[in-house]
């Protein structure tokens, strides 16, 4: 055993979470990081290969009510200096409140808001006390200040999301939790699109000097990749 910090990753095989996954590893930090198929992924067990005392690879569907709520048993005891639920979905191709079934806003709404907050809330008794962190990864798009049309059922999931952690938050106010709402900017992943201006390497360390500037100052913040503050 190390006496890294250790951060657990959901949703960490590609995009977004497999940056953060290199990021923290490269900043002296231990990974536990989920995806939906170990096997598969092949990034994630190419790192694990060259680093296998610092990075596990754990399975987990999001959309698995049983395996969110069974989550907590298989981290054997260890505590997590940072917990980022990142893993998420842009939802059906239409876009639109009026076209959408019940099936369709059933699962992103799942995916997007209700299974990141069902599974903080089983694992936040494994969050380091004081010091621990845990992070969402939310979008600009889930702030209603700044909601400026277009995207309207993704918009809902993230302001979702954003409501959910904010409550969960106070449900946990005596236990000096911090949390932390992220805007990984416009990414260039599978969901972004080649086009975005952000590559996943800068949003990705920018995310983590987020999550170790906040670690510790028991608020919940509403943030992008740089830091700045954003309007819920
Ligand atoms: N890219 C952007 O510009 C942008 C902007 C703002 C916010 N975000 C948010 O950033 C996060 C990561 O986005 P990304 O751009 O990296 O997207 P991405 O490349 O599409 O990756 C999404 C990740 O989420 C995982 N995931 C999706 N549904 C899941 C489920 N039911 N159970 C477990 N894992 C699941 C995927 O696993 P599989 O490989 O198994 O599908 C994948 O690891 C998302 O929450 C997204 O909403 C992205």
């Amino acid at each position: 055993m190390t006496d890294h910090r250790l951060a657990l990753i959901v949703g960490a095989n590609r995009g977004i979470g497999l940056g953060v996954t290199k990021a923290f590893l490269a900043r002296g930090w231990d990974v536990i990081a989920t995806a939906r198929d170990p096997e598969g992924a092949a990034a994630l067990q190419n790192l694990a290969a060259l680093q296998p005392d610092r990075l596990s690879i754990q399975a987990l569907e999001m959309n698995d009510p049983a395996a969110l709520d069974g989550f907590a048993g298989t981290l054997r005891g260890r505590v997590l200096d940072a917990l980022l639920l990142n893993a998420g979905v842009s939802g059906p191709e239409h876009r639109n409140a009026s076209a959408v079934t019940e099936a369709e806003i059933g699962a992103l709404m799942f995916t997007n808001a209700i299974a990141p907050i069902r599974l903080a809330r089983a694992l936040i008794s494994r969050v380091r006390p004081g010091s621990g962190i845990v992070a969402f990864t939310s979008s600009v798009m889930g702030s209603v200040a700044a909601n400026a049309g277009g995207h309207e059922l993704y918009r809902a999931s993230k302001a979702a999301l954003n409501s959910l952690s904010r409550g969960l938050w106070a449900e946990m106010r005596g236990r000096k939790l911090t949390m932390v709402s992220l805007h990984p900017g416009w990414v260039a992943t599978d969901m972004g699109g080649s086009s975005a201006p952000v590559s996943v390497e800068v949003s990705a360390a920018g995310i983590v000097t987020v999550i170790e500037q906040q670690s510790g100052a028991h608020q919940h913040r509403f943030l992008d990749y740089t830091g700045k503050e954003l309007p819920w």
